[in-house]
């Protein structure tokens, strides 16, 4: 099967820092991840797990075309739910915003002490940076790609015993990313520094949120231009 760019992305790290042999994936949508994973022969088993019907109709398809009815199971429901009773290594929560992301993660607390986790959020990657470091998650690596010009970020944590101390650069930078920081990192962070600069220009100056994007601007500017 040939994923997306940011699935394969996803999936690579998933390959590098494999825990075990059985993954769920929430929000799985075609379970385009787990299919993948499972036929690749990174992994036994998969569980495809989505909230509403019609992506866990999709997931059936795309399982059945690939004829891994005994390794990717679906399961339909909220969230982490459908997998309390399962026997799970890893956890793969890819696709949504940052705070459903935090929402999912913060709803059964318990599978962040003995899961390694592979989050991929599109917005809001610093509402979840900063819950993980609450959660005392460790995060171990860090992946930077581009897909259909826009950029996505992926991270992998797990528990640690070790309190982390990450702080408000590392949140919205990413504590492996800004210590790697490639051609898409800068990219990524241009890209918003202009977006912030024609945010602040549209704003009156007392407004209360231009005091929010000048902080963001002076976050920006100083990380680009540190070494
Ligand atoms: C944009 S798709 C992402 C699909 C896939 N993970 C990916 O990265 O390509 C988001 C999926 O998450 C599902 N979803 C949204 N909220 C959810 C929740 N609370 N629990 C489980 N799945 C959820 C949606 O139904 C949808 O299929």
């Amino acid at each position: 099967m040939k994923l997306s760019k940011r699935l394969q992305a996803i999936a690579d790290l998933i390959t590098k820092y494999k825990q075990g042999e059985i993954l769920a994936d929430i929000g799985t949508d075609h379970a385009y991840l787990p299919v993948y994973l499972v036929e690749e022969g990174v992994i036994e088993k998969a569980y495809a797990c989505d909230i509403a019907s019609g992506p866990i109709n999709a997931s059936i398809e795309t399982i059945q075309l690939h004829q891994l009815e005994k390794q990717v199971i679906p399961l339909l429901g909220s969230g982490m739910n459908p997998i309390i009773d399962k026997n799970i290594d890893m956890i793969s929560i890819c696709g949504m915003g940052g705070k459903l992301t935090v929402d999912i993660l913060d709803e059964n607390k318990e599978f962040l002490d003995h899961h390694r986790f592979i989050l991929q959020s599109n917005v809001g990657l610093e509402i979840l940076r900063e819950y993980l470091t609450n959660q005392n998650m460790v995060i171990l690596d860090e992946g930077i790609v581009k897909d259909a010009n826009h950029i996505y970020e992926i991270i992998v944590c797990e528990k640690t015993s070790e309190k982390q101390e990450y702080d408000e650069k590392d949140f919205y930078f990413g504590p492996c990313l800004r210590k790697n920081k490639n051609g898409l990192f800068y990219e990524k962070w241009y890209r918003q520094l202009e977006i912030q600069k024609n945010i602040l220009k549209s704003l009156d100056e007392n407004h209360p949120r231009a005091i929010e994007v000048k902080h963001m601007i002076e976050l920006i500017e100083g990380e680009i231009n540190a070494s």
